[in-house]
């Protein structure tokens, strides 16, 4: 089995966490994982260890899949989540875990994601969006929606290139920062709650399971899940499961898997809300392929429900290419 990691994009180092990650706890009675690197510069690698890729020279321009039966796809953000490389083991004729070509493009793309999930009934964040060419609308945009907001790239993960923005002083800056990340920059209104995910697993047969509720336990004065705390060890408490009321936990668990559905992802999914002190819920993304690192919310919303990270990989594997 392969395992892609690394990838040409800003969440590079997660990547990487993750893939070592998935490799520590993979049944290895049952997989042998190899593993499958993608240098800063888009280069492909088959390695003996995930620690190979650093200084691993020049790579090849497409991966070598001689004798790889199934790839998981470790790779989160640009070139890797959107839909890029499950188009090329579609050409390739490898079956994979996770999200196809059109969901994984769609749930990348936060603006039209957004679009099919409200049309599907699903709350999202009351959002503007603006282009280099638009940019000098950003005021009005923003005044419209009201500050304290945040800018964030269209098409980004782990909080890269997002800002928050406390006044019409700060929203010049978080633009270009976010344009720096994308094409095109979301201004979104910052929404009161904490932020509660939901992982849902798809078996092999088909069926959705929702793993238990993890909530975000803030520490310290920032309000804002950076990227610093999503990997720094203690920055934030994660409550898993989430003590909040069943009819809430109830309704997220359904909004999970209209989500899901609606974006027709496959096999897996973290699908991140908050959930406000009066029980408003509104979604804030899909990820197609979460964080699987030690430190990431997915792997640890399943011990409650009785499914251990190992078991959690075979099944996500089970399900490849069904
Ligand atoms: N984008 C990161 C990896 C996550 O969603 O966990
Ligand atoms: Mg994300």
């Amino acid at each position: 089995m392969g395992i892609i990691f690394g990838g040409a994009n800003s969440e590079h180092e997660v990547s990487c966490a993750s893939a070592m990650h998935v490799l520590a706890n993979l049944d290895t009675d049952l997989f042998v994982g190899v593993p499958l690197g993608i240098d800063r510069s888009g280069g492909w690698h088959r390695l003996a260890s995930v620690d190979d890729l650093e200084g691993a020279g020049e790579g090849t321009r497409f991966p070598d899949l001689d004798g790889i039966d199934v790839v998981f796809p470790v790779l989160h953000g640009r070139f890797g989540e959107d839909g890029t490389v499950q188009g090329l083991l579609e050409l390739a004729g490898v079956p994979y875990v996770g999200c196809g070509v059109l969901a994984s493009a769609l749930a990348m793309d936060k603006k039209l994601a957004q679009r099919l999930l409200e049309a599907s009934g699903v709350p999202t964040i009351p959002t503007h969006s603006v282009t280099a060419a638009t940019a000098d609308e950003a005021p009005t945009l923003a005044a419209d929606l009201g500050y304290p907001l945040f800018v964030k790239p269209n098409r980004s993960g782990s909080s890269v290139g997002v800002s928050q923005v406390a006044s019409p002083a700060e929203l010049d800056a978080a633009i270009a920062l976010a344009l720096e990340h994308d094409t095109t920059a979301l201004i979104q209104k910052a929404v009161e709650g904490d932020e509660v995910d939901l992982g849902v697993l798809q078996l092999v047969n088909g069926d959705l399971t929702v793993g238990a509720p993890l909530r975000v336990v803030k520490k310290g004065h920032s309000a804002f899940f950076d990227y610093a705390s999503k990997y720094t060890e203690g920055a934030v408490e994660l409550e898993v499961p989430a003590r909040i009321p069943e009819e809430i936990t109830e309704r997220l668990v359904a909004l999970a898997r209209l989500a899901f559905t609606t974006l027709s992802c496959d096999g897996l999914a973290r699908v991140d809300f908050f959930v406000g002190r009066d029980g408003t819920i509104t979604l804030n993304e899909v990820n197609t392929l979460p964080g699987l690192t030690a430190l990431s919310h997915y792997p640890r919303m399943w011990p409650p429900v009785g499914i251990s990270y190992t078991e959690l990989l075979t099944k996500l594997i089970d399900r490849a290419g069904v």
